[in-house]
């Protein structure tokens, strides 16, 4: 029973602050833009100040309490996010939304609601709200980035980057041997979503991997030779920047590139390389050791920021030389934190999936051949979301999520 509560009051206080960190995060955009949509695939962003406390509201007191919904229309409003293709876009106009104070108030309604019912809700359903919103903490991070500069104000502890002397080095190729990834994971009680089941043993064979993302300077010689720019870079004259989130940084040449996955299949593919299926990240990742045993590339200390760059800490990537400590056991630095990394692999369940009976759609709505699985974390990934397990995917032309690569030879 203690520690049952113990892990009551752990959640309630994790959910705290994470509701700190969405309002913070909601405070860098100017008002005058919470109406406009960043991001032509997306919702504006008043869905979303409604869309985190609804979807706490429905998991935790209609599907995990069986309650009645008081404002049924207003949770129906702000269910569901979208994710169209690019010839199905939305065509809603600021008017079709709520005005600002009745939103507010469906906020501070629903957070009482919410708070009365987390000592008696199923677990799952406190962990599912907490985890969905640490995501849409990355998700509204991303699309806030591609909002005009002038749409934002830096928190008053945000330090302008500069860009450091860039000396070019080989991305060496680390050794992989063959071995058994461990995909996945069992349904034990420690909380998963519903594509991380089952736990799922595949061989792979030997393979070579490089040590470090693909960098800005890498990709640069790509550029060069005809590819277009990345989304996140932008040029000003004969200048090349790095699109920041408040500011557009002198492309630092050792941070890691952020393409889409079409781009860096092609880069690969100039290489005469490939990208990582996802058995191989893990492989590369975490060598032999069953997950319980390696949680992590460098093993099972819980992530520190000397481990690498997540949870919110910066705005932007840094160094891929940066964190050594966070390195795997073959050499191979930064499989987790400072930009995702995108898989050649399809995002697919593993055998024994089961949608979510309260969230049906969660991943079975992407099973369609067209999402791909990325690995690893950003600089705004929550330590929560860092387990091995876990999985993300996303179109392969979707150009705004805080994603590299690195290529392997088979
Ligand atoms: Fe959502």
């Amino acid at each position: 029973m203690a520690v049952l509560e113990a892990t009551r009051t752990r959640l309630a206080l994790e959910l705290a602050r994470a509701r700190e960190e969405s309002q913070r995060l909601f405070s860098i955009l100017h008002p005058s833009v919470l109406y406009e949509r960043p991001i032509a695939e997306r919702h504006r962003v008043v869905f979303y100040i409604g869309h985190l406390e609804a979807f706490d509201y429905i998991q935790i007191c209609r599907e995990g309490l069986g309650q009645k919904s008081r404002q049924p229309q207003l949770d129906a409003l702000f269910q569901a996010g979208i994710d169209p293709d690019s010839t199905s876009l939305p065509s809603d106009t600021p008017a079709d939304w709520p005005a600002l104070p009745q939103v507010t108030e469906y906020v501070e309604q629903a957070r009482r609601e919410v708070d009365d019912a987390l000592d008696t809700a199923p677990e799952q359903s406190v962990f599912m709200a907490l985890e969905h919103r640490l995501m849409h903490l990355e998700t509204l991070a991303y699309m806030f980035h591609n909002f005009r500069l002038s749409a934002k104000i830096a928190p008053f502890e945000f330090r302008e980057e500069v860009s450091l002397p860039y000396i070019a080095k080989r991305n060496e190729m680390c050794e992989i041997p063959p071995g058994q990834a461990m995909l996945g994971k069992p349904r034990d009680d420690q909380f998963g979503w519903d594509n991380e089941y089952e736990q799922d043993s595949r061989f792979v064979a030997g393979f070579r991997i490089q040590q470090h993302k693909v960098t800005n300077g890498e990709y640069l010689r790509f550029v060069e030779a005809g590819a277009a720019l990345p989304h996140f870079w932008t040029r000003r004259g004969d200048r090349l920047y790095q699109r920041g989130m408040f500011s557009d940084i002198p492309l630092p040449l050792d941070w890691p590139v952020y393409v889409t996955q079409r781009e860096a299949t092609a880069y690969a593919a100039w290489l005469g390389m490939a990208l990582p299926t996802e058995a191989q990240f893990d492989r590369a990742g975490y060598g032999d050791a069953r997950p319980e045993l390696r949680p992590f590339p460098w093993g099972d200390a819980e992530p520190q920021a000397q481990h690498g760059n997540f949870d919110f800490r910066r705005w932007e990537p840094e160094s891929v030389y940066a964190a050594p400590a966070g390195a795997s056991e073959f050499g191979v630095g930064q499989l987790v934190g400072n930009g995702w990394e995108w898989t050649s692999s399809v995002f697919e369940p593993f055998e024994g999936f089961l949608p979510s009976p309260s969230y049906p759609g969660y991943s079975a709505n992407f099973f369609d051949g067209q999402h791909y699985v990325m690995k690893g974390g950003s600089p705004r990934t929550a330590s929560r979301l860092l387990r091995r397990s876990f999985r993300n995917w996303f179109r392969a032309e979707y150009p705004y999520v805080y994603a590299g690569f690195r290529c392997v030879e088979n």
